[in-house]
């Protein structure tokens, strides 16, 4: 019989520009999230309406008290607290934050808070070219300590950022629409460096100013199986793991790019500008835990470097290592979701092996979840067993992984409540509670439990079994 402890954190996740809707009510500022999403609006939803969760989250939070959450995980909006990024503090996005929060405690829910979920205030960006200047570390740091002194002595739980690791490979995200082509990996390199650095101040104030608590970083899991056993297909699978994430962990865990990171920018060209006193502040940075996000595995296989593929380049599927290139192949051995993600639970014990073996700090899943398209049928129902399959096979992963020593003390699943998808609006949901809206009609936005909500529910109640 497999039972989870009965401390585990059984929880569901969301995110501000994702969930929130009210994008400009409120005195919140405009986001590189909000923009991001208005650029693709002629096709799909964007971030103005959202869940309209900015509207409806007193009875949102019921819900989530009736399907049993023990934790939800959500994130502060920063464009909602310092409008316009450094300058002032805004009361009524206070408030909001303080409504949530206490609204979950009252309905014994524990608030996990993510500090930045790509939704960097668009004020910095004219300002500063956003992550490009060090001022905009000195705005993070200001904006999470405010965060600390107004939420910290109910907020226990902290992620500073979600995915980092991902963002920044993503032009849109860290607003890299106006960087000359032959300096946007320089300039990328200089982006994450200083995200790093912000990263590290915000967990050093979270220990100093927030007695008990907990922070770590929130990232992208990746986990490349080699194409072949061809000892360079071997290490092109390694490679990838260790370009798109391992390299950002030994970061936030050791405060130090790894070598081959570190062999990669030297030769690349694009080392960082760092300043003397940031060695000290990114040793001291200690995560009290890493926050996993884990969806699908991916295969590599090795391609040869050559003239026309000089190191550092980038095209679609194919990426770089130091030595040559690997291409992203389809798992034939996988089932793949609607929108082509590889479904592998067995890909997420491997994951949460791998980390905890290698870091030795507790876990949490804070995203893990299955995008598709929803049908409402004429009786207001949502048959979702696809999803209810998705979710039952990860927590069996997550069971197993445990069994082999991991330290996993929370799972919070993608979604709470549909919400828009960071790519294909709201056509792809994962929620456990459906928004009756689509893309471009709002309808009455009525919150609709689907299959997989009951389905949930039963299982948090029998803690797992
Ligand atoms: C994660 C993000 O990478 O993937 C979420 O943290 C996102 O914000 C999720 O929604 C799923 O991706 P998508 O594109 O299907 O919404």
């Amino acid at each position: 019989m497999k039972k989870f402890p009965h401390d585990f954190l059984w929880g569901a996740s969301s995110s501000a520009f994702q969930i929130e809707g009210g994008w400009d009510e409120g005195g919140k500022g405009m986001t590189v999230a909000d923009y991001n999403s208005f650029q693709r609006s002629h096709m799909q939803a964007d971030s103005k309406v959202a869940s309209d969760f900015y509207h409806h989250y007193v009875n949102d939070i019921k819900l989530f008290k009736e399907l049993g959450l023990k934790a939800y995980r959500f994130s502060i909006s920063w464009a909602r607290i310092i409008p316009d990024g450094d300058g002032d503090i805004n009361p009524a996005g206070i408030d909001f934050y303080n409504n949530v929060i206490d609204l979950l405690i009252e309905h014994d829910i524990e608030p996990l808070v993510t500090l930045y979920h790509f939704d960097l205030p668009f004020a910095l960006v004219d300002k500063y070219n956003g992550w490009q200047d060090r001022r905009c570390i000195e705005a993070f740091r200001r904006y999470a300590q405010t965060c600390y002194r107004a939420f910290g002595d109910r907020v226990k739980k902290w992620q500073v950022n979600n995915e980092q690791n991902l963002m920044i490979r993503v032009n849109e995200r860290m607003n890299m629409y106006h960087v000359q082509p032959e300096n946007v990996e320089k300039v990328r390199a200089q982006m994450d460096y200083n995200m790093f650095v912000a990263h590290a101040m915000a967990t050093n104030d979270c220990h100093d100013m927030i007695k008990g608590s907990l922070i770590g970083p929130a990232v992208s899991s990746t986990m490349t199986y080699p194409s072949s056993n061809k000892p360079q297909d071997v290490w092109a699978a390694k490679m990838n793991d260790n370009f798109k994430t391992n390299y950002a962990l030994e970061m936030y865990c050791f405060g130090d790019y790894p070598g081959y990171y570190k062999t990669y920018l030297t030769q690349c060209g694009i080392y960082p500008h760092t300043e003397p006193s940031d060695a000290q502040i990114l040793k001291q940075a200690k995560p009290d835990f890493i926050a996993v996000n884990y969806y699908r595995t991916l295969v590599a296989s090795y391609l040869p470097a050559d003239a026309s593929h000089p190191i550092g380049t980038k095209e679609k599927d194919i990426d770089f290592d130091l030595y040559g290139y690997f291409k992203i192949e389809k798992n034939p051995h996988l089932p793949s979701s609607k929108y082509g993600a590889q479904i592998d639970p067995m890909g997420l014990r491997l994951v949460l092996n791998e980390y905890y073996h290698q870091y030795r700090l507790p876990m949490i899943i804070t995203e893990n979840g299955l995008g598709t398209p929803d049908e409402l049928t004429a009786d207001n129902k949502v048959h979702d067993d696809y999803r209810i399959d998705y979710i039952q096979q990860h927590i069996a992963a997550c069971y197993d992984a445990m069994e082999d020593g991991v330290e996993l003390f929370g799972y919070c699943p993608w979604s709470a409540i549909d919400l828009l998808s960071s790519h294909q609006g709201f056509k792809k949901r994962y929620g456990f509670v459906y928004i009756n809206r689509d893309d471009h009609d709002l309808k009455d936005l009525a919150r609709i439990k689907k299959d997989s909500f009951y389905w949930y529910q039963n299982v948090i109640k029998n803690h797992g079994l």
